[in-house]
């Protein structure tokens, strides 16, 4: 089990913090296999009511880690077109299937899927600091998690087109506007919130709890059949010329060129 995801369970609230933050807290596959395994278990045990997803060192997440996007750029795509088994996609697949409350509390950056898995999320707090951002298309790549269905599902067509296509930054208080956080809290105050609401939700009857939520969220076979549909497209796209510049630009510390890439540069 990775250090880089600590998992702590409280009042029957499972708590499941990112601890890379040297790296801003991007994920790694072993941290998304222990987020996995950390859902696998709470689905099982009745003592656990709702997760909180929480950041550390004063960023939620980087999103993917780029090197391990490079890694998989440099293997071949697999000819069933749904890519390489890959823990990041083995945890997305489960996000819609989660059937307990899911709440995250998000100080500074949450980029790509620090993005993405908040639309999954039945409440997020977020600092004023927060800044939610989705630039796949400048790596080369598209939406993912859903997020195709998602994010206009939260806010509608326009914003959704702007947040993905355009990679527009929104800060905290847009995505208030946007309706996809609940509520701007000082971050000296951010976790204390996140919890009070998880012990709140998980005093409540459980069964009615899990009924009402099940109810509230009718689209989840539609995300799933998304998700896969995303990860098709993100798998060919991923080994394409200008993706692989992406990458390796960020890791050079150096602006991309994609027409280079494109002429075989
Ligand atoms: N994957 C791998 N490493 C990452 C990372 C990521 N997604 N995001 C940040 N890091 C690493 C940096 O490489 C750097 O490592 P180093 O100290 O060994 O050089 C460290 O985290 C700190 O990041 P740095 O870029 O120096 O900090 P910053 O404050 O100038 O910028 C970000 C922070 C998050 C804006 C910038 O790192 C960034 O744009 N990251 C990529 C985000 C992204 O595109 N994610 C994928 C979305 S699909």
């Amino acid at each position: 089990m990775t250090k880089e995801i600590e998992i702590r369970i409280e009042d029957g609230v499972q708590v499941i913090r990112f601890l890379r933050a040297d790296k801003k807290n991007a994920f790694t596959g072993p941290m998304y296999s222990a987020m996995s395994e950390a859902i696998d278990a709470s689905e099982k045990n009745d003592a656990i009511a709702c997760h909180v997803f929480i950041g550390s060192g004063g960023v939620f997440s980087a999103g993917n880690d780029i090197n391990d996007f490079l890694r998989r750029a440099q293997t071949t795509a697999t000819s069933d077109g749904k890519g390489i088994p890959a823990p990041s996609l083995d945890f997305i697949r489960r996000l819609p299937k989660v059937t307990k409350p899911m709440i995250a509390a998000v100080d500074g950056l949450a980029i790509g899927i620090g993005t993405t898995l908040l639309l999954h999320c039945d409440l997020v707090y977020a600092t004023p600091a927060a800044s939610l951002r989705t630039p796949f298309l400048d790596l080369g790549l598209i939406q993912e998690a859903g997020s195709s269905i998602t994010a206009q599902t939260r806010m509608g067509y326009p914003r959704a087109f702007e947040m993905i296509c355009l990679g527009e930054p929104f800060s905290a208080e847009r995505a208030l506007q946007a309706g996809i956080i609940n509520a701007v809290v000082p971050a000296d105050q951010l976790e204390a919130t996140a919890m009070k609401a998880a012990k709140r939700l998980a005093a409540k009857p459980r069964q009615a709890l899990m009924t009402s939520r099940r109810l509230l969220r009718q689209n989840h076979e539609a995300i799933s059949g998304m998700i896969d549909q995303e990860a098709k497209a993100y798998q060919t796209l991923m080994t394409s010329p200008e993706a692989r510049e992406a990458f390796t630009a960020f890791l050079e510390k150096r602006p991309p060129d994609f027409a280079k890439a494109r002429r075989g540069g």
